[in-house]
């Protein structure tokens, strides 16, 4: 017995596993294991035999089963510890952050720009940026030999060779969109048009492509006092300053008359710039009266019909309200 109990003993404790610790049980107290034969041979024995065998083989049954439950409890809480130290997870890690965008100050001031507009009435009209001469010129006044396309520095589109077709330009400024708009809907006419426009001007003042919105307002009796409230109402609301100053320069465009560049108030102080305040003046925008050629090229009857428009440089005024 004490041959059986030191083997068992010695085997249990070094059983890898679950099933090897099975394998044992059968082996030792199954019902044809080692220890299980034993107990059937006290048949056999004398009773005085038996009284004193009995016992004892009934307590190594007994510590046998109660290693083989020991071993078992230890086996399934090393495998627990094994899985919590591989499946090891530390919640309080601060969580991976995605970097979010956000929205480009030129788009922010557009959308900005298109909301007050809208809110005077005016709807947003659209145009291609590659676009014929005929409307970033001759539509607007600006003849072939005119200065105005020589200091416009435009992109022309390439011409196959032979090709006399008058070339598609990438349009200079929104004032195109004009036309097109007076061609589709006729007067009156009240829209604006932020978009791309190219320059090959290139600089640290100058990029090639920038932007600009554009107004067009026509009907019976609009005059250069419907611009200019028109263009003060935008700017308090845009920089949310009430009375924000303008200042109207008389200018020359092709396609308007009387012209006039506007300037907004503002200061400089300290390398700071201020709108609004102080006696500084930045330019912003040109305007006038639109030409009667213009009228006529798009269709419109300048006879019956009169109308104002702009154009302003989006960039500059982000800069401007955003730094
Ligand atoms: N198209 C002019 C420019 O780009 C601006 C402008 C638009 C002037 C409408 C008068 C009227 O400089």
């Amino acid at each position: 017995m004490d041959d059986l109990r030191e083997k068992y003993i010695e085997l249990i404790g070094a059983a890898a596993d679950e099933a090897a610790l099975e394998d044992l049980r059968v082996q030792a107290v199954g019902k044809k294991g080692e220890i299980s034969l034993q107990m059937r041979s006290l048949g056999k024995m004398s009773p005085e035999e038996r009284q004193i065998m009995g016992p004892k083989l009934n307590a190594l049954k007994d510590e046998i089963n109660s290693a083989l439950a020991a071993k078992k409890a230890a086996l399934a809480d090393a495998a627990l510890n094994e899985r919590l130290q591989s499946e090891w997870l530390d919640v309080t890690l601060p969580g991976r952050t995605r970097r979010q965008g956000s929205i480009h100050p030129v788009s922010q001031v557009w959308e900005e720009c298109t909301a007050i507009f809208a809110d005077m009435g005016f709807s947003v009209a659209e145009g291609p940026q590659i676009e014929k001469d005929w409307y970033n010129f001759d539509a607007l006044n600006i003849p072939g030999h005119h200065p105005a396309r020589a200091e416009m520095d435009t992109f022309y589109m390439h011409r196959a060779e032979g090709d006399e077709r008058p070339p598609h330009v990438l349009r200079t400024h929104t004032s195109p969109v004009q036309i097109r708009s007076m061609e589709a809907q006729g007067a009156p006419l009240r829209i604006i048009c932020p978009g791309r426009v190219y320059r090959a001007d290139y600089d640290q003042t100058h990029t090639p492509m920038f932007h600009q919105i554009e107004g067009l307002a026509i009907d019976r009796d609009i005059s250069m006092a419907n611009l200019k409230w028109v263009l003060e109402e935008f700017f308090s609301a845009f920089f949310e300053i009430d009375g924000i100053k303008t200042r109207f320069r008389a200018s020359h465009f092709p396609f308007t008359e009387p012209s006039a560049e506007v300037d907004i108030q503002c200061s400089w102080e300290d390398g700071q710039l201020k709108i609004g305040q102080g006696d500084g003046w930045l330019e912003v925008l040109g305007s006038g009266m639109v030409h009667p050629h213009v009228l006529r090229s798009g269709g419109v009857d300048p006879d019956e019909w009169q109308g104002f428009a702009f154009g302003m440089g989006i960039d500059r005024i982000a800069m401007l309200k955003y730094g």
